[in-house]
């Protein structure tokens, strides 16, 4: 049976678009629904276009509304795409190994609390790291630390700046999340 993804995502949502692209035919999953913290987010638009039904929830109702929400839409896996709230620990234990997350850095280097955006890239640069990348993994309560589905590197040159390193990683994103996410899917269904 084809699994149902949600999307969380709080920013302009440009992985969340390359996502619902991707699964898009896919009989492996599909994109059933993206949720935002953010009404006026870029992934509001996005969403809209590309005709994937959305939902705005608040802080405050995160921890009470989104079981809920993803119960009665028979949401299997949750994907986080620049999804910047914490997650309530119920989520986390009522999809266990089921909440996938992509980090910007080659973890467990430049992980943890404030490394988000830029500020991830900043450190790179300002610790001189010859190689950073991207990071695809499960949640758990831990936040950066659960199993590590994949990791993509590249070189960081001396011209590099936190923007320019950004623009490059972001293409490693967009080409290996969704691969990722689906390969994981396939092997989860395996395993039940
Ligand atoms: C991505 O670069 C990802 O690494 C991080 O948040 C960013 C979201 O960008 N987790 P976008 O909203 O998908 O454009």
């Amino acid at each position: 049976m084809i699994k149902r993804i949600a999307i969380l995502a709080s920013g302009n949502g440009s992985n969340a678009e390359q996502i619902v692209t991707c699964f898009k035919g896919s009989d492996v999953a599909k994109v059933s629904v993206i949720l935002t913290n953010k009404a006026d987010a870029g992934v509001v638009q996005r969403a809209s276009r590309l005709g994937v039904s959305l939902i705005v929830i608040s802080k405050n109702d995160l921890e009470s509304k989104i079981l809920l929400i993803l119960r009665e839409k028979n949401i299997d896996f949750l994907v986080l795409a620049g999804f910047l709230l914490k997650i309530p620990l119920s989520l986390i234990q009522a999809y266990p190994d089921k909440i996938i997350n992509i980090h910007p850095s080659l973890l467990p280097k430049f992980g943890g609390k404030g490394m988000f955006g830029l500020h991830v890239h900043d450190a790179v640069i300002a610790a001189k790291e010859r190689k950073s990348g991207i990071t695809i993994h499960c949640i758990n309560e831990e936040y950066d630390k659960g199993i590590i589905l994949g990791q993509y590197a590249l070189s960081v040159s001396e011209s590099d700046t936190a923007e320019s390193l950004q623009m490059r990683i972001q293409q490693l994103e967009y080409k290996y999340y969704p691969e990722v996410i689906e390969r994981y899917i396939k092997s989860r269904e395996l395993d039940e």
